[in-house]
């Protein structure tokens, strides 16, 4: 079942990376849903997704990665689903970048599991994407923890739009960063 990291969480609560299956569709819908009522530091602000959409989109990631255009990982925590990570190949003459995306349940984050992560969807898209030349992301400027997290992993900021994302009824700067990969 494509586990790619055994381990325990810093309160010594089983911890397991893996790619997702189909089975895991219940989860994963409540996960993203969770998250978008958060209105945490992503694009979903409060939307609800249905489960058919849900459905849709694992049905696809997986598929995608069996076709080698993206990688995805998910975390479990005693079972729990706390948290999703990918790297999703552009098309045509940008083949060679990947974009990166990571989240993680409010009560998974601080705790290291952010770092792991990302270091194990960074390896698995060196392994399982030949193409993949560069890594961007887009990160809300008022998120401090992700941009350590990103600083400390080799990303350089090579952007920033002003007032490009809306938090929470306020406008804060776009900062886009980069990782080569060698
Ligand atoms: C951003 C996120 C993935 C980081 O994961 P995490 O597990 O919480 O982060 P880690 O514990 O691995 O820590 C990463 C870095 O941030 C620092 N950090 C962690 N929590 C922190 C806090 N509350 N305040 C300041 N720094 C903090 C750590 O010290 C570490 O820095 P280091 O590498 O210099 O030691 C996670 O917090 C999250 O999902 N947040 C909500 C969604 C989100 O912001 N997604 C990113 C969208 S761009």
């Amino acid at each position: 079942m494509k586990i790619v990291y055994q381990g325990f969480t810093a309160s010594g609560q089983k911890l397991i990376i893996r790619y997702p299956l189909a089975r895991d569709l219940l989860q994963v819908w409540r996960y993203f849903n969770k998250l978008s009522a958060e209105k945490t530091f992503i694009t979903y602000q409060g939307e609800k997704v249905s489960k058919k959409d849900e459905a849709q989109w694992l049905d696809k990631k997986i598929k995608d990665i069996t076709q080698k255009k993206l990688v995805l990982l998910f975390v479990f925590i005693d079972g729990k689903l706390s948290g999703v990570s990918d790297i999703t190949l552009k098309e045509r003459v940008q083949k060679h970048i990947g974009t990166f995306g990571i989240t993680l349940a409010s009560t998974a984050r601080g705790q290291g599991i952010g770092k792991i992560l990302m270091s194990l969807i960074i390896s698995q898209a060196q392994k399982k994407l030949p193409s993949l030349k560069t890594i961007t992301l887009d990160c809300f400027a008022n998120n401090q923890v992700a941009l350590n997290l990103y600083k400390s992993l080799g990303f350089i900021e090579y952007g920033r739009l002003p007032k490009g994302l809306n938090y929470r009824d306020t406008l804060v700067d776009e900062i886009s960063m980069y990782k080569p990969i060698e």
